[in-house]
């Protein structure tokens, strides 16, 4: 019983804005496969992001059940908002849809909230925020989600929203430097709302920050974004 739970491979796969990449991990959340990753199809709608995951996992070898981290709301595997992707997601039942496709089980939950379980020390109050294509966050007190928690798209500064304000197009319209002051400003505002112990910061935008991060944040790897799925199978 136990040796065959130590050996349960899972399928760890993140679907953003820009890629979507995945991963073998063993019961202990180890990598066993090399990460690989394809750009997210152009448009984003169900059908070929299936295809890809489907594709992405022939090339990853055995294994037994999968967690999807998806970049919107997701309620009993069900999506809800898809900001980055395509409105033909909102209502898809992608837990049940991939458990078909790939006749395993499959867990789906928040891209943030995998990241955070990826990342978090499981005391106190704990904030993460992920800096992508979109604004993921994600709420843990002593380890325990707080479920739904989505800063990207409430209300920041100038009458736009966090996502607005630091998500990719804003970096690429503003530019670094003005990212750089916007996001300084959020991680105080931030703090003062949530009055956290910790703040991660993830996302493949993170390698952008150029200003001393207050000793409350650290930036935590990408791969965190993969390494997390492991805790969706937890009890
Ligand atoms: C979505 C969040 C997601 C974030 C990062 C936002 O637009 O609403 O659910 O976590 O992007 O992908």
């Amino acid at each position: 019983m136990i040796e065959q739970d130590r050996s349960t491979r899972t399928l760890a796969v993140d679907i953003g804005g820009s890629g979507i990449k995945v991963m073998v991990l063993d019961a202990e959340g180890e990598p066993q496969t090399e990460r690989s990753r394809v750009e997210t199809p152009q448009p984003p709608k169900p059908e070929p992001i299936l295809e890809a995951i489907a594709s992405l996992a022939s090339g990853q070898g055995e294994f037994d059940r999968v967690s999807v981290g998806f970049p919107g709301v997701v309620r009993l595997g069900v999506i809800k908002t898809a900001a980055n992707l395509d409105p033909s997601w909102i209502d898809f039942d992608l837990e049940t849809t991939l458990k078909d496709r790939l006749g395993k089980p499959v867990r789906v939950a928040n891209d943030a909230d995998i990241q955070g379980l990826g990342a978090i020390a499981g005391t106190g109050v704990e904030l993460v925020v992920t800096l992508g294509t979109g604004f993921g966050s994600a709420l843990f007190v002593d380890g325990i989600l707080v479920p739904n928690l989505e800063l990207g798209h409430h209300s920041f500064r100038k009458g736009e929203t966090y996502e607005q304000q630091l998500g990719r197009l804003a970096l690429d319209t503003v530019g670094a430097k003005r990212w750089n002051r916007r996001l300084e400003k959020a991680i105080a505002s931030l703090q003062n709302l949530f009055n956290y112990d910790r703040i991660y910061i993830g996302g493949g935008n993170t390698k952008k920050i150029t200003f001393d991060l207050p000793r409350s944040a650290k930036i935590v790897p990408n791969v965190s974004g993969l390494l997390g799925g492991i805790a969706l199978w937890r009890d």
